[in-house]
């Protein structure tokens, strides 16, 4: 069963974590954490089932995402969608019961016209000048752009919960950040891998874009806007005569790299420094500001 594991890690948690037991830093941090599942969550739930997630894990003041719509998806497209939005719920579900009442309501958060920026924003850097994709960049117009969508999120999912561990002073917590983190990045691989199949496809025609050159222009936007490092890594890489994939973005060492919380809010606010892009009004929470 693909749940258990989650489920021993939810019955884990509750049974040994006492409100008391959490420190500031590990709500703040877990609150930041939950900010990016709401994220992800509303995405992929939007993708699988056309709404999103049930109002019960809002928060008293927790508001609905704008732009959500069901994908429009082949059947294993639609597989994915609905396990990773399991997944994802599930997160919610946890992070929320470990905070109790100290966890934050689900922010405003835009699935629509933030994707159309962002894409926008990522030709425009990838070609050197200001670029207005055809059609508009949809995640639910169909299996391609859905995993482009969901490529956008998952590599980000994974490095935040890495640049985050050292911040957790909880063992409990520490150890189910840890199991979080390791779904995430089981969820970055397999989207991944699926992009990286359909790397020669024409994803846009005006401006001609194949689907590896639409995910490189992602991964540069990624770069640009979350500050000076170049760590992010696209799916393909070049070689003498082509390419080859690129599945795992891992350094020398084998060890993917890190974001901090400054980082990722600048990559999920499309470059503001508190609010913007997938967060119109900011994330809720202690940690908001880049
Ligand atoms: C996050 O990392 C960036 C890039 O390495 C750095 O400039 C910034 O100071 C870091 N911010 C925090 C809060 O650690």
């Amino acid at each position: 069963m693909a749940m258990a594991p989650l489920i021993v890690a939810l019955v884990a948690l509750l049974a040994s974590t006492a409100v008391e037991a959490q420190t500031a830093t590990d709500k703040a941090v877990l609150n930041f954490a939950l900010n990016l599942e709401y994220l992800e969550a509303n995405f992929y739930s939007c993708i699988a089932y056309g709404k999103p997630i049930g109002s019960s894990l809002w928060g008293m003041k927790g508001v609905a995402p704008t732009g959500c719509r069901k994908g429009k998806l082949s059947n294993r497209a639609f597989q994915y969608a609905i396990e990773v939005a399991q997944d994802e719920i599930a997160h919610v579900r946890l992070l929320r019961a470990v905070l109790g009442a100290d966890a934050v309501d689900q922010p405003a958060m835009d699935l629509g016209a933030s994707f159309i920026a962002a894409a926008n924003a990522a030709a425009s850097l990838a070609l050197g000048s200001s670029v207005t994709l055809d059609p508009p960049f949809d995640p639910s117009a169909n299996d391609l752009f859905f995993y482009h969508g969901s490529f956008i999120f998952e590599d980000v999912g994974a490095t935040a919960y890495s640049g985050a561990a050292h911040l957790l002073e909880t063992p409990a917590i520490l150890t189910a950040a840890a199991q979080i983190l390791s779904v995430e990045s089981y969820h970055a691989g397999a989207v991944r891998l699926l992009l990286a199949q359909k790397a020669e496809e024409v994803a846009f025609k005006q401006p001609r874009l194949k689907t590896r050159q639409v995910v490189d222009a992602i991964s540069a936007l990624r770069d640009a806007v979350d500050g000076a490092d170049d760590d992010d890594q696209g799916v393909t890489k070049s070689i003498k005569h082509g390419y080859t994939y690129n599945v795992v973005p891992a350094d020398s060492n084998g060890l993917i790299y890190t974001r901090n919380t400054s980082q990722v809010l600048r990559i999920v606010y499309l470059g503001g420094a508190s609010s913007g892009g997938f967060f119109p009004n900011g994330l809720n929470g202690a940690i908001t500001t880049a």
